[in-house]
């Protein structure tokens, strides 16, 4: 790993993904994870002060870059909740199938290489009925923005940790094999209109005892 992406990089994320706004969406979603829950590209743990000691058993932290798992020594260090790191990517979860009751995905689907594969690892770990919980930047729905999301992204991949501007997020999450129940898709309002198209939302992995889901 070169010294952008493990020295600098991290506290380029992190400064990024730690402003106001984020921290108050964080601060809605995070709360509800429960159980045995699989943080997926946990970056710098900025999520860590948002789960609920009460509801959360255990985090497993996945995330790939020493870079920012050495970023997140601090907010380890503050956790109200037992962590373990995996540091594999998001395509080799090396987890049980059916072992987790949440999944948590925050500002990561953007940079995940195989994001195919890696939702479908998240599925398998997922217990039936368990609940994915995402909070994403992706594809805008009307141009001029998604037009220049396409063109940027090329470029932006290469200096931003490989993150995409142009994903569909909703698309592939449900083209994984979950089932969508909750969505909002908003624009950020101090974020530049490229980067800033917000999906959050709650999706479940389907329960074939359950028909109704
Ligand atoms: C923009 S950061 C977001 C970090 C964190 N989720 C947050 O909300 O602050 C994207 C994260 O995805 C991680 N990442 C990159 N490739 C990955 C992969 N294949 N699987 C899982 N995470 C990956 C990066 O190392 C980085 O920490």
């Amino acid at each position: 790993m070169g010294f952008y992406a493990e020295r600098i990089l991290p506290h380029i994320i992190d400064k990024a993904c730690s402003v106001g706004q984020v921290m108050k969406l964080r601060g809605r979603l995070v709360p509800r994870a429960k159980g045995i829950v699989l943080e997926v590209g946990m970056g710098s743990a900025i999520n860590l002060e948002f789960y609920n000691p009460d509801t959360v058993e255990l985090v497993y932290g996945l995330e790939p870059s020493r870079g920012m798992r050495l970023k997140a020594t601090d907010n380890l260090a503050r956790s109200p909740v037992a962590v373990q790191w995996l540091d594999l990517p998001g395509e080799k979860i090396p987890l049980l199938a059916n072992s987790v009751d949440t999944v948590l995905l925050t500002f990561t689907l953007c940079t995940i290489p195989d994001h195919q594969v890696a939702l479908q690892q998240m599925l398998r770990v997922l217990r039936p009925g368990g609940e994915l919980l995402f909070l994403e930047h992706g594809e805008a729905p009307e141009n001029p923005t998604q037009k220049w999301q396409h063109r940027i992204t090329p470029v932006w991949k290469q200096f931003a940790g490989g993150c995409h501007l142009n994903r569909p997020i909703d698309q592939l999450i449900e083209q994984a094999g979950f089932h969508i129940k909750e969505l909002e898709n908003f624009y950020m309002p101090s974020a530049p209109q490229i980067a800033g198209y917000l999906y959050q939302g709650m999706a479940v992995k389907p329960d074939p005892a359950q028909a109704s889901d």
